[in-house]
């Protein structure tokens, strides 16, 4: 890909493919993959059914990712670093990894999974801090057809038993310790407690991060160097069918439990590195690429390993968080490192944005060129503090909307050429075909006019998840029951006149305020852009007259007195921004409001405590910050 004549490199190009490919999509897609080594042409590109549902991407076509990764950048880009790891500790050094140093490195550990047990199709859980080791387990299992589940190594110990059981996992790769900030956390003891329930696993092999001493169970657990000393590192790719599982990846529902979602070969490779080479623009061979993101999720899948070693870019691995030493951090990695491309999410773009600007200017940002968001919709203030402080106003941003189910970007700007517009997604990549629908589940045809609805998308993508893994059924009824042969995001759009799309928020978060359909998004957007806020969040809560009123819980900026006349300030804003029927009944002012480890905020429990309903808040011990419960519940109105 990385040469590939199928990067686009101008508005008009991109027109033209985004017309080829609703056109003929298997031609285009067939088009783009040839890009890719394969041991065998598949026989057949595309063949699908929504009501089933069923997709099926390159069907026959033989291949292995690892191939893609590494083996066909040997020749050329052998001796160019693939990885730089940066570690939590700014005076520890950091490692270069070239591309030859991670193919040996990768062959070597897949040995050591097939000394262990482990053959095509089974699962391995990779329960690993932000090590270059869980790059390397990661694409080990990929080269011997072992299907990875990653558990982010912030979850508890029941919630990694829950992933290994549902997926049956084998193996169980982790690290004895990991460093975050200031703190050092043993995950092998969360591991341990978990491996109580877990009966399918055999082996487990433990990284040694620290020379701490650690509790090994003799049979069971085998420390990853002394695994390495036993194996040579001639590791052939094992053939996969573009259609075998690469792997399987958790995501919540909104209801039950979370869902395994299952991700393909051929065609996730495809998308994340077309994706990947077109959104970002790494056009020089001297870039450096850097996604904040945890691998954990699916962003650090497709945009920290996935997509940018196939388009055989530098890409950063940084283990700290970042306020540690200082919330400089980011950007003094940014210079150190000379970063071309940086990555985040926009609820950390809201907490650097909410310190003193000297962070920020202590620092040259000089080598930036782009800049990326994802996550959640990035409010107008983030964007701006984000164009204008990091990105000097000369780094476009790109605003990347997709899913862990999309697998890759879908709706998002191509760096340098699509014209961006804060708070704005922007337009689809070629090859994916969004549908706008209105209330009556009707598709709003009409692109020339401004229109609200719910995103829906009408054709598949190389990259969506095939099932959710153990529960078809489940796949079935979240993804495919809301329109006829159409796949349902559960997001909320806004398209305007030019066909440019802004994500609203999940549709899950509408509140019904007078029979009024109202977004919660746009409320918090609207009260996000008084200058004393620094974040918000709004949920409904049942209202004798209205139906459901609106419950507002705001943070406000270090120094920023709350008083009854801001809360007014507040109210008035969302008024004139939205209109009065938008205006929150109840604003709380809170220190913090309660996030998953990924930075969404728990609407479900905010939900319960405007409501008055705090006796069963369910599981929150997956939180990043329970103990923020009890304070909110304690202040409130
Ligand atoms: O609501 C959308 C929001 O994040 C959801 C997907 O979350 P997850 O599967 O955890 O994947 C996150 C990383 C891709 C979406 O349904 N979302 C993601 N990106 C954006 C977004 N909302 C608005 N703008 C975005 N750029």
């Amino acid at each position: 890909m990385k040469t590939s004549s199928l990067k686009l490199k101008t508005f008009a190009e991109y027109k033209k493919a985004y017309k080829k490919s609703v056109e003929n999509p298997e031609k285009f897609w067939g088009k783009i993959a040839e890009e890719f080594t394969w041991q065998k042409k598949w026989d057949n590109t595309l063949s699908y059914n929504f009501s089933i549902p069923e997709v099926k991407w390159f069907e026959g076509g033989k291949l292995n990712i690892t191939e893609n990764c590494l083996d066909r950048h040997l020749e050329n880009i052998g001796n160019k670093t693939a990885i730089i790891w940066e570690p939590n500790d700014p005076d520890e050094e950091s490692r270069h990894i070239t591309y030859r140093q991670l193919y040996v490195k990768v062959c070597r550990f897949a040995n050591v999974l097939k000394s262990n047990g482990i053959k095509k199709g089974d699962r391995v859980c990779i329960y690993m801090p932000m090590i270059p080791e869980l790059a390397i387990a990661m694409l080990a299992c990929a080269r011997i057809g072992a299907v990875h589940s990653i558990v982010f190594a912030g979850f508890s110990s029941s919630a990694i038993a829950s992933r290994i059981n549902d997926a049956e996992c084998k193996m169980l790769i982790t690290a004895n310790e990991v460093y975050r900030g200031t703190k050092r956390i043993n995950l092998k003891s969360i591991c341990d407690e978990a491996l109580k329930k877990t009966p399918t696993i055999e082996n487990v092999i433990v990284y040694r991060r620290t020379v701490e001493p650690t509790e090994m169970t003799a049979g069971r657990d085998k420390f990853w160097f002394d695994e390495l000393q036993k194996v040579n590192q001639d590791c052939d790719a094992e053939v996969m069918d573009a259609e075998d599982l690469l792997f399987i990846l958790y995501t919540s529902g909104s209801t039950g439990k979370p869902k395994g979602m299952v991700h393909t070969t051929g065609g996730y490779m495809v998308g994340a590195t077309y994706s990947f080479s077109n959104v970002f623009q790494m056009n020089d061979e001297n870039d450096v690429y850097w996604c904040t993101a945890d691998i954990g999720w699916i962003t650090g899948h497709s945009y920290i390993i996935y997509g940018p070693l196939c388009a055989g870019v530098t890409t950063v691995m940084f283990e700290g968080i970042p306020n540690y030493p200082d919330y400089g951090r980011f950007w003094e990695i940014c210079d150190k490192l000379k970063v071309t491309h940086f990555y985040t999410a926009p609820t950390a773009i809201r907490s650097l944005a909410k310190q003193p600007i000297a962070f920020v200017n202590k620092h040259k940002l000089s080598t930036l060129k782009v800049l990326g968001s994802v996550g959640e919709p990035i409010n107008e203030e983030a964007w701006h503090w984000y164009n204008d402080n990091i990105g000097k106003g000369n780094c476009p941003i790109v605003d990347t909307w997709w899913q862990t189910e999309t697998g890759a970007i879908m709706i998002s700007p191509l760096a340098g050429i699509t014209p961006t517009r804060p708070t704005f997604a922007t337009l689809p990549l070629p090859g994916v075909q969004p549908a706008l629908m209105n209330e009556h589940g009707e598709e709003i045809t009409n692109i020339h006019e401004k229109a609200e609805g719910r995103l829906a998308i009408k054709f598949p993508w190389p990259s969506m998840a095939r099932t959710v893994w153990g529960d078809h059924q489940r796949y079935k009824e979240v993804y495919f029951s809301a329109y006829p042969n159409m796949y349902f995001t559960g997001d909320g759009a806004y398209r305007d006149a030019t066909g440019n799309y802004r994500i609203t928020g999940r549709v899950d978060d509408v509140v019904i305020v007078s029979g009024h359909n109202l977004g919660t998004a746009p409320i918090e957007n609207a009260m996000n852009e008084h200058e004393g806020v620094a974040e918000s969040a709004v949920v409904g809560f049942p209202h004798d007259v209205k139906g459901n009123a609106l419950y507002a819980f705001v943070i406000l900026y270090p120094g920023v007195e709350a008083t009854d006349e801001l809360k007014k300030e507040i109210r008035d804003l969302v008024s004139s921004t939205i209109g009065a029927i938008a205006k929150p009944d109840v604003i709380q002012f809170v220190k913090g409001v309660p996030k998953t480890r990924s930075g969404k905020i728990m609407r479900r429990i905010l939900r319960k405590i405007a409501s008055k309903d705090t006796s069963n808040l369910g599981d929150t011990s997956t939180l990043l910050n329970p103990e923020i419960i009890q304070e909110i519940i304690d202040g409130a109105l």
